[in-house]
This record gives structure tokens, C-alpha cells and sequence, in this order.
């Protein structure tokens, strides 16, 4: 009977003054219109399991002004996208200035209304004449990123505030060329070993040539799981979190900030990987609904990389909004813990903003803050949009 006011009395947890509040989007998945990378190709290919083509997606690369009014709107003070390099290198070589302008209009837009922009040089996406040119299986691709990173850079440094030079560099590694569910649908652990190296030393090599052309803090992102063990598990673990995660981690040591994107949680046990324990909620994704994993990561990466973490991707796939205000209320619960320890946490990205192409789930998964009617292209505003919008105006959890 007395609960209601022992909670008026309780004064939230409040989050530092400065603590960045944003969202995310990423090219390919939002924009709309781009047909000169393997994305593209990938939707076509018989037997790549996707279920939806991209399309004009969320017509993002015509509207982005109006998303990025909304977000501001909202109460937000980042937005974190990514920049396409299939649209600004379409051919080997050739620049082309106007998608570079496009850009250039984006940064603005972003500054014109208060926020912050985060840039991501590569999230997944490669232009048709690299991967058809060996992709990331070929060494040159490492020297082909970086030219690209040097001349967008120098375009557009000057206006980012975050520089990201790849999004989950050890993602396309694994999805693409061990599990196969990505381009170029390779199945093949040594495969997926040479890419990871290449995609390391590209982003070393990007990370030096950002550094040149923006005052921004230059890092990468990482997807990371908490890896939980049962008995008999240990070495798994070791091997699969090392080649996964652990080796990244260790490339962070060098750059300026640690970008920690979590989902959820996984387990390994003697017989290596486990499915989904019984009994525990799923997100329509299909994997356990278990925010508390954002601290479990966020101390990890800080353990091993010594940088300050940025949380640039926590988010969950629900129709049913109120379970992402659940989750976003308990994955900031997480972040809390690790600030009251005296973590560096400088901020929390929620993925994503828009209701948007989930690669090779297609359209069916609703990550967004903002719905999309992709018959009209109407943005509409969810309440857990309106929810994240009050804490980053107050910097307060209640
Ligand atoms: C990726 C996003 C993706 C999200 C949700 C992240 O790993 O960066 O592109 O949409 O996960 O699955």
C-alpha cells in the first residue's frame, strides 16, 4: 500500500553533466537508393537467406533533415550515421563530390540543430568493385579503405565530432565468411581469420589517417556479447571470445575511445556454444532479452582496452514499445552501475532511430525510437522515443 511513496520520494539516477545522449542509423540501412555495393548484389543472389530487399528503405538520404529535426525534437544531443563509400568511391578511384556535399549537408543539418554527429566510415557495406575484386579476403582492400577514409576525411573532419573508422569490424568477419550469412557467404574459419587481420589493419591504417584530418576522438565500435561460462567451458570461451572480441579490444589500446555495441548475452559451456536457455524471454530477434549485459561489456572493453567507453549501440527489436522503455530503462541501470564505479562511460546510443532494413531479417525487426510507414515514408514518434528524449533532456533515470 505504501509503495507508490516510497517512489516519490526516491530521487532517479542522474548521469553526468555532459553525458552524450544519441541514437543511430547506418547507410545502407536507412537511406535508401544505393545500388553499387554488395548489399545490393547480396538481396540478389539466390540462396543468401535474405528476405527483403533494401529498396528506398527510409528515404533517408531525401528526409534526413526532417529525421534529424525529430531527434533534436526528442531531446537528444548525438546522431550517430555512416557514411557510404560505394556512393562516394563508386569506381576505383573516381570521387564523387556531390555525394561528398550530401554529406557535408547532413554534418550541418546536425549542428544547425544542436547535436552532435558521430560518422562511421564503413558499417558492412562494401562498393561492388571491391568485393569484386576479392573483397575483404584481398590484402589491398586495406590500402583501398584508407585512400577512401584520406579523401572523405579531409572533406568532412572538420564538422565530425565522433570519428568511427569501421563499425564492428568483427562482425563481417564472422557473418560473411564463417557463418555465411552475410556477403560473400563464405564458410570457412581460416577465411574468416585472414579477414579479421585485414580488417584490423584497416582500421589501424584509417585511424592515423582520421587522426590527420579531424580533432575528433577516432575509434571503432565493437559488437560484444557477455559471454557467460558453465563448468567445462573455459577454453571455448577463450578461443571464441578471443577471436571475436579480445583481439579487437586489444587494437583499441591505440585509439582515443572504446565503442561498445551490445544486444545481449551468450553462453558456452563444455560442448562450446549454447542455444537460448529455457524459460528466458526472447526479442523478436530471437535472442535472450538481457540488458544487464551492457555492464558485463562495458567493463570488459574498459579491462581491455584502458579507453573510455562510448555505448554506441544498446537497443532491442519489439513491436511492443513498452518493452523497449523496459529495456532501455534497465540497460541504463547497467550503465549507471559502471559510472558509480568510476568507469569513464561518456555515452549512450540507442539503436536505433528509425524502424529500419535489419540486413537479412529485412523490414520485420522494429529497432526504431521513430516508426516508419514505408508506404508514405510518415515518421512517427513511439513513446520509448519520447521516454529516451525525457532522460537525455534531464539527465536523470526515474
Ligand atoms: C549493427 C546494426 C544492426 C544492429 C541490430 C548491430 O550489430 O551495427 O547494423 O542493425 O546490430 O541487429
Amino acid at each position: 500500500m505504501t509503495q507508490p511513496q516510497e517512489h516519490r520520494g526516491t530521487a532517479g539516477l542522474r548521469f553526468p553533466c555532459g553525458f552524450g545522449w544519441g541514437t543511430a542509423t547506418s547507410a545502407y540501412q536507412v537511406e535508401g537508393g544505393i545500388t553499387a555495393n554488395d548489399w545490393f548484389a547480396w538481396e540478389r543472389t539466390p540462396g543468401s537467406g535474405t528476405v527483403d530487399v533494401a529498396g528506398a528503405a527510409c528515404d533517408h538520404y531525401r528526409l534526413f533533415r526532417e529525421d534529424i529535426a525529430l531527434l533534436a525534437e526528442l531531446g537528444l544531443g548525438w546522431y550517430r550515421f555512416s557514411i557510404e563509400w560505394s556512393r562516394i568511391e563508386p569506381l576505383e578511384g573516381a570521387f564523387d563530390a556531390a555525394a561528398l556535399d550530401h554529406y557535408a549537408q547532413v554534418l550541418a543539418a546536425c549542428h544547425e540543430h544542436g547535436l552532435k554527429a558521430g560518422v562511421a566510415f564503413h558499417h558492412f557495406t562494401n562498393p561492388l568493385w571491391v568485393s569484386a575484386d576479392g573483397g575483404w579476403e584481398n590484402p589491398h582492400t586495406v590500402e583501398r579503405f584508407r585512400m577512401y577514409c584520406d579523401v572523405a576525411a579531409e572533406r568532412l573532419g572538420a564538422e565530425i565530432d565522433l570519428a568511427i573508422t569501421i563499425n564492428e569490424p568483427n562482425m563481417p568477419p564472422l557473418l560473411g565468411y564463417s557463418v555465411g550469412w552475410f556477403p560473400p557467404g563464405i564458410r570457412n574459419d581460416d577465411t574468416w581469420g585472414r579477414v579479421n587481420d585485414n580488417y584490423l589493419a584497416a582500421h589501424e591504417a584509417s585511424r592515423e589517417v582520421l587522426r590527420r584530418h579531424t580533432d575528433a576522438p577516432v575509434g571503432m565500435t565493437l559488437a560484444m556479447a557477455d559471454w557467460q561460462v558453465l563448468p567445462g567451458g573455459e577454453a571455448h570461451l577463450e578461443q571464441m571470445r578471443g577471436r571475436r572480441e579480445d583481439i579487437f579490444l586489444a587494437s583499441a589500446r591505440d585509439d582515443d575511445f572504446i565503442g561498445v555495441n551490445t544486444y545481449t548475452r551468450h553462453r558456452v559451456g563444455a560442448e562450446g556454444f549454447l542455444d537460448v536457455e529455457d524459460g528466458i524471454e526472447l526479442t523478436d530477434m530471437g535472442y535472450e532479452y538481457w540488458p544487464d549485459a551492457l555492464e558485463a561489456t562495458i567493463r570488459r572493453a574498459v579491462e581491455l582496452s584502458g579507453r573510455p567507453v562510448i555505448v554506441t549501440e544498446s537497443g532491442i527489436a519489439a513491436t511492443d514499445d513498452q518493452r523497449r522503455i523496459d529495456f532501455i530503462a534497465a540497460t541504463l541501470r547497467s550503465v549507471h552501475r559502471c559510472l558509480s564505479d568510476g568507469i569513464d562511460v561518456r555515452g549512450y546510443h540507442y539503436w536505433s532511430a528509425l524502424d529500419n532494413y535489419e540486413w537479412n531479417h529485412g523490414f520485420g525487426p522494429k529497432f526504431g525510437l521513430i516508426a516508419v510507414d514505408r508506404e508514405t515514408q510518415q515518421r512517427t514518434v513511439k513513446p520509448s522515443g519520447a521516454f529516451l528524449g525525457r532522460i537525455a533532456a534531464g539527465g536523470v533515470l526515474d
